[in-house]
């Protein structure tokens, strides 16, 4: 199984989710849970769409494959249209791939083919962020900035290097509130502009618990990427396709990338697909003489999974979620932020149906827990507590522990106020066994991390 600890199913079943409906999904015994998660941020029209497998299947009649090395297929090149037609500016190139990491792998290696084309081969460096997560590939992996993930792998891709994130939760008031966005000009600088290919950020950072870009933060990364020639890769595999209420994330940020990378919700997840947008600039080398981008997948834009995209797409449209979930964020938010008058909640974060409440051992000092106590509260009780109460969502400590949510964009004040019902008495039980010492590590009371 993926990213799981297979011996935690020793003494108990793998939950089999075999059915899902709207909001709701349903395991092999018929109980009902509400996804909180999309599943993994991406079914984000909701569950039970036939229309998108009806899509799926009129495409199969018509041709099963085809593929877009030298060839292209009518559903691809209609998608392509739709996509840059809803994309911001000059991002009019659309290139598929099957999924997030292949978005990324091949975003990066479009920022040094593109420099390399424009007589800069030097240019081959990817600046990211701390605790980002950008996918499992050798290359998207050099851009994850989780040490647990890519320590086991190194060496990794030559050529990543590392900035801090935006989580402000823990900084000084009086810190200058875009030092984040400088320390990414002070490594550009500290590695030679002439060697740094892109820099990738996603619009708000999953891993860590959804952390929010600070006012301007987005439009000072931009000028220092122009200032030393660098391009901006949006990785937008979560933040695109409604989840922060608009189709592209750094719509919501007022700001230009150069290339985003897209997956999950482009089809809701109903077949596997991603993409690379990239702009008129970052394709125009590509257009003359011998020149092209050497790079490309089998399923890469596969006629089925664009079929069902391009319903996607007319479900969104026609069900106006983005707006759905301009008008109703406030409420989900409202909901989250009841629950600050928990002792073990920290902080909560995040925009549009993309949030997280960050968990702590005491409120006033924002104390944290250790590895061990993070393993008790997490493992130990939070997350088969929520789940055996009927929610998925998804409890995380790649950086300090958070719970995230990130609800089917058709989700509203019932799905809400059923999130809170499960995780208000839930939290409550583990800051209660928190005070009496239960959840906390044997050791006794080890310093914060
Ligand atoms: C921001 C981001 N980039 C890339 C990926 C990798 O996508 P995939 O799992 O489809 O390879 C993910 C996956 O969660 C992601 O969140």
């Amino acid at each position: 199984m993926h990213f799981t600890r297979m011996s935690a199913y020793a003494d108990h079943d793998v939950p089999v989710i075999v059915r899902g409906e709207g909001c709701y999904v349903y395991d092999e015994h018929g109980k009902r849970y509400l996804d909180g998660l999309s599943a993994l941020y991406c079914v984000n029209i909701g569950h039970g769409r036939s229309e998108l497998g009806q899509a799926a299947a009129k495409q199969a009649e018509e041709l099963g494959f085809y593929t877009n090395w030298s060839y292209a297929h009518p559903r691809s090149i209609e998608l392509a249209a739709r996509i840059a037609a809803l994309a911001p500016g000059n991002l009019n190139r659309v290139f598929f791939t099957s999924g997030g990491s292949e978005a990324v792998e091949s975003a990066w290696k479009l920022a040094k083919a593109y420099h390399s084309a424009c007589g800069e081969p030097t240019r081959h460096k990817l600046i990211s962020r701390a605790l980002a997560y950008h996918g499992t590939s050798m290359g998207a992996l050099t851009a994850t900035g989780v040490p647990a993930l890519r320590t086991p792998f190194e060496p990794l891709t030559p050529g990543g290097h590392h900035v801090p994130n935006t989580n402000s939760y823990r900084w000084r008031e009086d810190r200058d509130p875009l030092w984040a966005a400088d320390a990414i000009e002070e490594a550009i600088l500290f590695e030679g502009p002439s060697t740094v290919a892109a820099v990738i950020l996603e619009p708000v950072q999953n891993s860590g618990g959804c952390f929010v870009p600070q006012d301007g933060y987005f439009q000072r990364v931009r000028e220092i990427c122009d200032r030393h020639g660098v391009l901006l890769i949006s990785d937008e595999v979560i933040c695109a396709w409604g989840r922060l209420g608009h189709w592209f994330g750094c719509e919501r940020f007022d700001y230009q990338p150069d290339m985003i990378t897209i997956a999950k919700g482009l089809t809701s997840a109903y077949a596997p697909l991603g993409a690379v947008l990239a702009g008129d600039h970052i394709a125009e080398p590509f257009l003359h003489g011998a020149e092209l981008f050497n790079h490309g997948f089998t399923f890469g834009g596969h006629p089925m999974a664009c079929a069902v995209g391009l319903a996607n797409i007319d479900v969104m449209e026609r069900e106006s979620l983005c707006e759905r979930v301009r008008a109703n964020e406030g409420r989900f938010r409202e909901m989250l932020d009841g629950l600050r008058d928990l002792e073990i909640v920290g902080d909560v974060r995040g925009a549009g149906y993309f949030h997280a409440i960050e968990l702590v051992k005491d409120k006033e000092t924002k104390q944290t827990f250790n590895h061990e106590e993070s393993e008790l509260l997490l493992r130990g009780f939070l997350s088969g507590e929520l789940f055996a109460r009927g929610l998925i969502c998804r409890t995380d400590d790649r950086g300090d522990p958070v719970v995230q949510l990130s609800p089917p964009l058709i989700a509203g004040e019932e799905q809400f106020q059923e999130i809170e019902s499960i995780l208000r008495p839930v939290l409550s039980e583990a800051g209660e066994r928190i005070a009496k010492g239960e959840l906390l590590a044997r050791r006794g009371r080890e310093p914060a991390r």
